[in-house]
């Protein structure tokens, strides 16, 4: 094992100090079996840090109310936060206008949200519909139930041993058939980050709207919407610091506009009466319900949280911890790297020669490291790999080298117990 990025930034500059990040999140003061907790499952969901955990636990304590209704204080002060956030991530999306970005469940409600409403819309029998390889289950199955209501095809563009996508495959799929591309932004097994920003020239050149989604993407480097030129963009809060169930839909305020709603009910209105609803304008039209308000102004929170650590300093690090563990994990006999790409970020996926990942993942988890196991909601990637699952470790702004060397440590271990 290289020893030569052991001594790497543990704080710089510009102020980012491990030790205080990690002093953010008091899960990470866990013991886990007895051991002190390595957490390197943040693919599958990141931890919180308090200031998240004390935003949600102040709207409880503090201004708890039904958004959108009320003319009374409590009400007022729950809207205002809600409407803050969403202007929070406005900016840090850098989109146009508030307008364009719907709070929904998560990455996967808000692609079911495009598949429903702009997919039932627009695709029709014999059209074509391209996704990559690499996507998650829920890039593949919203757009399979469409194809399959609309007699419409879904197309897969190739990707190479690394896990690259092939590029001129993929354009040379484009046609007067496609209706929607839908590329994953970075893959949630392979860490692979798509040249997204050539996905969505080579699309538009041919008139095609492309959805990215960006669940893995977001927490590990800035997402400019309108430097993308995406016309939907998708992420869920709680793989960047954010609570679970709340995620955001991105879409260019034109399309938003022309499309019908995807759920019917309260606030999604602007009249109704048994003859006939009038929707509500931009963004309430897609906001059927009570919202997720606590989890909104989490989200908020959380990106705030990241904006004050500057998302510039998290990427170095996480770049840091990326060459660190590979170049480890690389030197272990009998190891495989899933996932070699050049542009590539946060996730290291492992198979050990003869060791199935299950097996891997609960020895590792006896010596209180934490990492996923299995499919990873990707059961098409493996089969390109021809391979069942990986082991995957994936990182976040508060692990260290230290935990690296754990994980190396613990995957020795794993070889004796089955040498
Ligand atoms: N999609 C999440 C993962 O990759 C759950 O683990």
């Amino acid at each position: 094992m290289s020893t030569t990025l052991t001594a790497f930034r543990t704080s710089t500059s510009s102020g980012f100090d491990i030790e205080r990040v990690r002093a953010d999140f008091p899960i990470l003061e866990q013991r886990v079996h007895d051991l002190p907790l390595v957490y390197l499952d943040n693919a599958a969901t990141t931890q919180k840090p308090r200031a998240v955990i004390d935003a949600i636990s102040n709207y409880y304590l503090s201004y708890n109310a039904n958004i959108h209704r009320g003319v009374h204080q409590l009400s007022q002060s729950a809207t205002d936060a809600y409407e803050a956030a969403r202007k929070s991530v406005q900016t840090f999306l850098n989109a146009e206008d508030a307008k364009e970005i719907i709070f929904v469940r998560g990455a996967t409600e808000a692609i079911n949200l495009v598949a429903q409403s702009y997919g039932r819309q627009h695709v029709n029998s014999g059209d074509e519909i391209i996704v990559t390889a690499m996507e998650h289950h829920s890039n593949i199955v919203p757009w399979q139930m469409l194809c399959e209501e609309k007699g419409a095809h879904l197309r897969v563009a190739p990707i190479n041993d690394a896990g690259e996508l092939l590029l001129d495959e993929f354009e040379a799929m484009l046609n007067a058939k496609t209706k929607l591309v839908a590329v994953v932004h970075t893959s949630n097994v392979l860490g692979t980050v798509n040249p997204v920003r050539r996905i969505v020239e080579m699309a538009h050149t041919k008139g095609i709207p492309v959805l990215l989604d960006g669940a893995q993407a977001v927490p590990h480097g800035g997402v400019d919407v309108r430097a993308l030129d995406c016309d939907f963009y998708a992420f869920s809060g709680h793989k960047i610091y954010g609570p679970t169930g709340i995620g955001i839909l991105y879409g260019k305020r034109a399309l938003l506009e022309a499309m019908p709603p995807y759920q019917g009910g309260g606030d999604m209105i602007r009249s109704v009466t048994f003859e006939k609803t009038i929707y509500n304008q931009l963004p309430y039209k897609f906001e059927a319900g009570t919202p997720d308000i606590a989890g909104v102004v989490g989200l908020g929170a959380a990106i705030e949280y990241v904006n004050g650590i500057g998302l510039s300093d998290i990427v170095a690090h996480e770049e840091d911890l990326l060459a660190y563990g590979t170049e480890a994990l690389g030197a272990i006999p009998g190891l495989t790297l899933i996932g070699t790409a050049k542009e590539k970020v946060s996730v290291l996926s492992f198979v050990l020669e003869g060791i199935h990942p299950h097996d891997i993942g609960t020895i590792l988890d006896r010596q209180g490291i934490a990492i996923r196991t299995g499919h990873h909601c990707a059961q098409p990637l493996m089969q390109r790999f021809g391979i069942p699952a990986t082991a995957r470790a994936s990182l976040a702004v508060y692990n260290t080298a230290q935990e690296i060397d754990a994980l190396v440590a613990g995957i020795h271990k794993v070889k004796e117990v089955f040498a």
